[in-house]
């Protein structure tokens, strides 16, 4: 496949828009995928009053704010090494399968100053220019139509294309770590061999896509159907992020039971 892979990642990447109004970030979300909202606390309260202020009249329903301290935790030692890592582009909230939340807000705390640096792509832009490329064409086929099994282990079954159809007519284009061939695929080796180029593609746009910085007291609002999100390696011990997940009248649904922002209560029930 012959693609300019910078070329994608010019076309794709998402830079967020800041705004101190929650009414401004709404209409940056519906427009551009991804929104910064500043001028706010740090606090667990804040993050939880995040998604009623943003989505107004759409708002549904939020998951419990959770703390996204990778460098802390109860084994240091494991969650040191993934904070030196680069988190590669995915999507929240696919244990939920159409049911994962359709936007969430990333709230910082405590940054890793110089570090950590977010990264945005917009997989719908993405598929778009797969469309206008004579080879990229047979992956986004692929991509909008091809069922593959997306379950992850514990969680919902979830088997539909990787451009998930969701029952308000939209659709979630989904990146989870688990996508494999489903059990009655007539041709795993192709598929598995689509699900490879996808997420190597996915990989080297997030690779190439440009970074920006999320200071303490702003919050990274995302469109989960359309945009994967990653985040560079940091050395800050204490960074800290709130994850606030939040369902709106065009999600898939909203999980029955308690919830987090995070798949705790679904792996637990599993
Ligand atoms: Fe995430």
């Amino acid at each position: 496949m012959s693609l300019d892979l910078t070329e994608f990642a010019r076309a794709c990447a998402v830079s967020p828009t800041r705004t101190a109004d929650p009414a401004h970030a709404r209409d940056l979300l519906d427009r551009d995928g991804a929104a910064i909202l500043t001028d706010l606390g740090t606090d667990r309260e804040t993050a939880a009053g995040l998604a009623a202020a943003v989505l107004g009249d759409r708002f549904v329903a939020a998951g419990i704010p959770i703390e996204v301290t990778d460098a802390g935790g109860k084994d240091p030692r494991r969650h040191a090494d993934l904070a030196r890592r680069m988190l590669p582009l995915h999507t929240d909230g696919f244990a939920y399968g159409a049911h994962a939340p359709d936007v969430f807000f990333l709230l910082c705390a405590t940054p890793s100053d110089g570090d950590g640096l977010s990264f945005l792509v917009d997989q719908e832009a993405l598929l778009t220019q797969l469309e206008r490329s004579p080879r990229g064409a047979e992956l986004a086929t692929f991509a909008r139509t091809h069922v593959v099994d997306q379950s992850e282990p514990g969680g919902h079954p979830t088997l539909g294309p990787l451009a998930l159809p969701l029952p308000s007519g939209r659709r979630a284009v989904r990146r989870s770590i688990d996508v494999r061939p489903a059990d009655d695929d007539p041709d795993p080796a192709y598929t598995s061999r689509m699900l490879t180029l996808w997420g190597g593609l996915l990989d080297a746009i997030g690779g190439l896509a440009p970074r920006f910085a999320v200071g303490a007291g702003e919050a990274l609002a995302i469109d989960n159907t359309r945009i994967a999100h990653g985040r560079d390696a940091y050395t800050t011990p204490d960074r800290l992020l709130w994850r606030a997940w939040a369902w709106t009248d065009q999600a898939g649904g909203v999980p029955e039971g308690e919830l987090w922002s995070d798949t705790r209560m679904v792996l637990i029930a599993a």
